[in-house]
């Protein structure tokens, strides 16, 4: 049987740096959902369709691929991983990903990706929807402000001019539109287990997720 690992949280609280660690001392592949959604919201933002034009959102999902090639996601033949933290991204992806033919379409290609590998993925709805059966699942936490730090620190190391306080009010609107989504909304799965990491260090959670996964 596949392994599958499941680490879940809202934006900022870590989930993608921690799941490569975890990705690379467990030799698993590393599948970053968000991207996903991001990926697809660039594809229409670049198309002029916007989150309310479900028609031609269905029409572009239907003819849209998607895959990954180590870290990067390749979208239509593309590597656009450098354009899917970009701010206007971060900005609209929620509407798109609140969407339930998008998700619908995203959620069947993670799950074929889970049955041919062994994987860890990171989401909102990774331990409640994508991978139920997960042996393993995480729900990653950390204050707003935390994570709106993070998020900037990042961005400032990328050379981008950003707004602390735009980014916390980014973070907060976020939180808000993937937790109260009619569809697959952000949530804990019961058996999943919580790791707050405010003020932790990035390798004290690794190992706490380590020792969780090593123990089992
Ligand atoms: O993790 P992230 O910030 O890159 O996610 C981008 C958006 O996609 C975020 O608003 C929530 C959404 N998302 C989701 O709804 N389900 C997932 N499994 C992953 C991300």
């Amino acid at each position: 049987m596949k392994i599958a690992i499941a680490i879940d949280g809202p934006a900022g609280a870590g989930k993608s740096t921690i799941a490569k660690i975890i990705a690379n001392k467990f030799n698993l592949m590393y599948i970053n959902t968000g991207f996903m959604y991001r990926a697809v919201t660039l594809k229409a933002l670049r198309n002029n369709i916007s989150a309310s034009n479900i028609d031609k959102i269905c029409t572009l999902i239907q003819n849209t691929d998607i895959y990954f090639e180590g870290d990067d996601l390749i979208l239509d033949g593309e590597n656009v991983s450098h354009y899917l933290t970009m701010p206007n991204i971060s900005k609209n992806v929620s509407s798109f990903a609140s969407i339930s033919e998008i998700r619908k379409k995203l959620v069947k290609e993670m799950q074929k990706m889970a049955e041919k590998y062994d994987v860890i993925m990171d989401g909102r709805d990774i331990g409640t929807v994508v991978l139920k059966n997960a042996k393993y699942k995480f729900f990653l936490t950390a204050t707003a402000e935390e994570r709106a730090t993070r998020r900037y620190d990042e961005l400032l190391k990328k050379g981008l001019q950003v707004s602390y306080d735009e980014i916390l009010e980014d973070i907060k609107k976020r939180d808000y539109l993937d937790t109260n989504r009619d569809v697959d909304p952000l949530k804990k799965a019961k058996d999943a287990i919580e790791i707050d990491t405010t003020g932790l260090g990035i390798e004290d959670v690794a190992n706490k997720i380590s020792q969780y996964i090593e123990r089992r």
